[in-house]
C-alpha cells in the first residue's frame, strides 16, 4: 500500500485502569496511520470525527472487571483507543447506505478518523412521572443533564430548584434557564437549603425500606441505553421546541483531540458548565 493511501490518525489511549476518578496521566496520545482505502467488497466506513461527548458514565468503561458497578466486564482495555459517543463524517465508504460527505454519530473512538438529552427526557418522562404543581429538586442543575430536566419540569408547571458548584453556574439556572430557584452547594449547610424549599422540620431520607412505603416514594434507577428506541420521539419533540427558543441548550466546547482527556477529567471536578464537547474537526 503506498504512503499516500495513509494519513496520520491522532489517538487517544488508556494506558491503565484508573481507581476512583480518571487523572490524565491514564491515558496518552499516540499517533499512527490509517489507511484511506476501503477493500473491495468490504461495507467498511472511513469516518472523520469532528465532535466527541464527554460523559460521567465512560469511566465505568474503563475499569477492571467486577469493578464497575454498571458493567460486567471492561470495554476499554489499556493499550486500546478510548471511546464514546461522537458525531463524525463519512470520508470513503463501502457501505451503500452511507455516502461520501454523509454526518454520523453513534459511539466513536476519541481519534482524529475512525447525545445527551436522552437521559434527562427519559428520566424525566418515564422514570419520575411528574405532576403539575410539583417542587423538583435537580442536583447538578447546570450539567449536561441537569440543566435540561431543570426546563423539562418547568414546561410540566413544577417549582424548580437546582444546586450547583459556583456562582456562576447557579446564576446560570435563575437568568438563563428559568430555574425558580439555585443554590451553591458548596456554601453554607445543605440541609438548611433544602429545608428552606422543602418546608421540612426534619430531613425526611430513606431510613428505611418501610419508609418508601409510609411515604408513599418510589425509587427506581435506570440505563438510558434500555431506552435507545425512544431517541426519534426525543429528538422530534427536543428539536421542535430549540426551533420554538422553549428549550435553551447549554454547551461547554473544547477544542481539539489533545485535550480530550483534560475535558473529560475535568467533568468529574465540575470545570463543566452544561454538556461538555471536544471539537476535533469542524467539518
Ligand atoms: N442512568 C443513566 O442512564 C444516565 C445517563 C446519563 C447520565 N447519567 C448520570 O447523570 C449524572 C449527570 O450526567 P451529565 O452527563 O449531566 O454530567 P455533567 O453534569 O455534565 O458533569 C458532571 C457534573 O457533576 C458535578 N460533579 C463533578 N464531580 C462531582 C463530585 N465529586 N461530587 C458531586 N458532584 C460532582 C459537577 O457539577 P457541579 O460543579 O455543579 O457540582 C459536574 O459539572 C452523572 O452522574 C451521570 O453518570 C446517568
Amino acid at each position: 500500500m503506498g504512503e499516500e493511501n495513509l494519513l496520520p490518525n491522532r489517538q487517544i489511549i488508556l494506558k491503565n485502569y484508573f481507581q476512583g476518578c480518571p487523572k490524565e496521566t491514564d491515558f496518552e496520545l499516540r499517533t499512527t496511520n490509517v489507511s484511506t482505502e476501503i477493500p473491495h467488497g468490504s461495507k467498511g466506513v472511513l469516518l472523520k470525527n469532528l465532535y466527541l461527548a464527554c460523559d460521567p458514565y465512560s469511566c465505568h468503561l474503563m475499569r477492571p472487571q467486577g469493578q464497575s458497578r454498571l458493567f460486567t466486564h471492561s470495554f476499554i482495555v489499556p493499550g486500546s483507543v478510548v471511546n464514546g459517543h461522537g458525531v463524525a463524517k463519512v470520508i470513503k465508504s463501502g457501505d451503500e447506505e452511507l455516502k461520501e460527505g454523509d454526518y454520523v454519530w453513534g459511539i466513536t473512538g476519541w481519534e482524529d478518523f475512525s447525545m445527551p438529552g436522552l437521559a434527562a427526557y427519559v428520566g424525566w418522562n418515564e422514570i419520575c412521572c411528574p405532576k403539575k404543581g410539583e417542587t423538583v429538586y435537580v442536583s447538578s442543575g447546570a450539567g449536561g443533564v441537569g440543566h435540561l430536566v431543570g426546563q423539562f419540569a418547568k414546561m410540566m408547571g413544577c417549582y424548580v430548584v437546582g444546586s450547583a458548584s459556583t456562582n456562576q453556574k447557579v446564576n446560570l439556572l435563575k437568568t438563563e434557564l428559568g430555574f425558580d430557584d439555585a443554590f451553591n452547594y458548596k456554601e453554607g449547610d445543605l440541609r438548611s437549603k433544602l429545608n428552606k424549599f422543602y418546608n421540612l422540620k426534619e430531613p425526611q431520607g430513606i431510613h428505611n425500606l418501610f419508609s418508601l412505603i409510609e411515604k408513599r416514594l418510589s425509587l427506581r434507577g435506570f440505563v438510558v441505553a434500555d431506552y435507545k428506541h425512544m431517541y426519534p420521539e426525543y429528538a422530534e419533540w427536543a428539536i421542535k421546541k430549540l426551533q420554538e427558543k422553549k428549550l435553551v441548550y447549554v454547551e461547554d466546547v473544547i477544542t481539539g483531540l489533545e485535550n480530550v482527556v483534560s475535558a473529560f477529567v475535568g467533568i468529574y471536578h465540575g470545570h463543566n458548565i452544561g454538556k461538555r464537547i471536544v471539537v476535533v474537526a469542524e467539518d
